[in-house]
């Protein structure tokens, strides 16, 4: 099987969708390729293009504060992703063949890295993996089987940005779920698990009522 370096070494060389043409760099992902949580974006924007590195603008600035507030954890104990992989010109929305294209890409992400819990960030990244056509906001809200591990969408963070509060305190929410989840199947993590398993240890208030409720053709 290949290694996830291998897969990221792939996909840099790629020339498989017009993406390629207009991209400075391959944004491949960023983290802990053994994390327990995997976070998928849309596509990188400018900032990421240029850096190659996903969610490094403002929307990433509040991503990390999430996670943090939230999770306890920095982007170095998750991984995160995008759909797809090279910055759509003018951000663009990114075309069902380029989030085709880009597929093998994300699919051998969640392979290599078996997340416990992937979080969708925005309408593309759960549309995508839960392989529905249900917007965000009928989504969020709840858990989904996906494989081995649960799903968790909430909304993209640049949504939150212009929706303000309450669209944060939702995605608040949804990272709760996510933790839960992580807290509820610590019996089933490694001993030490990281530090993301040994954060949700340490989290006393629990969250409960995680849904699971599954529609959505999920794929591993
Ligand atoms: N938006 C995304 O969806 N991904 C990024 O990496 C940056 C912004």
């Amino acid at each position: 099987m290949e290694s996830l370096a291998e897969v990221r070494a792939e996909a840099l060389a790629c020339t498989r969708c017009g993406l390629a043409g207009g991209r400075t760099q391959v944004v491949f992902g960023v983290g802990n390729p053994g994390a327990d949580l995997l976070l998928v974006g849309e596509g990188p924007g400018r900032e990421e293009d240029l850096r190659g590195e996903p969610f490094v603008g403002r929307s990433g600035k509040l991503l990390d504060t999430l996670l943090h507030q939230e999770l306890g954890i920095d982007r170095t104990s998750c991984y995160i992703a995008n759909v797809v992989k090279c910055r759509p010109p003018g951000n663009r929305d990114p075309r069902p063949d380029e989030i085709d294209a880009c597929r093998p890409y994300l699919d051998a992400q969640v392979r290599l890295i078996a997340p416990r819990v992937v979080v969708t960030l925005g309408n593309f990244a759960a549309r995508t993996l839960l392989g529905t056509t249900d917007g965000i906001r009928r989504l969020r809200g709840a858990a989904y089987p996906f494989g081995t591990a649960h799903l968790v969408p909430t909304y993209h963070p640049a949504a939150a940005l212009r929706g303000g509060a309450e669209v944060v305190a939702e995605m608040r929410a949804d990272l709760v779920r996510a933790k839960a989840l992580l807290i509820g199947r610590r019996s089933e993590l490694p001993a030490g698990g990281g530090v993301l398993a040994a954060a949700a240890r340490r989290d006393e208030q629990v969250p409960d009522g995680t849904a699971a409720r599954g529609p959505a053709g999920q794929r591993r």
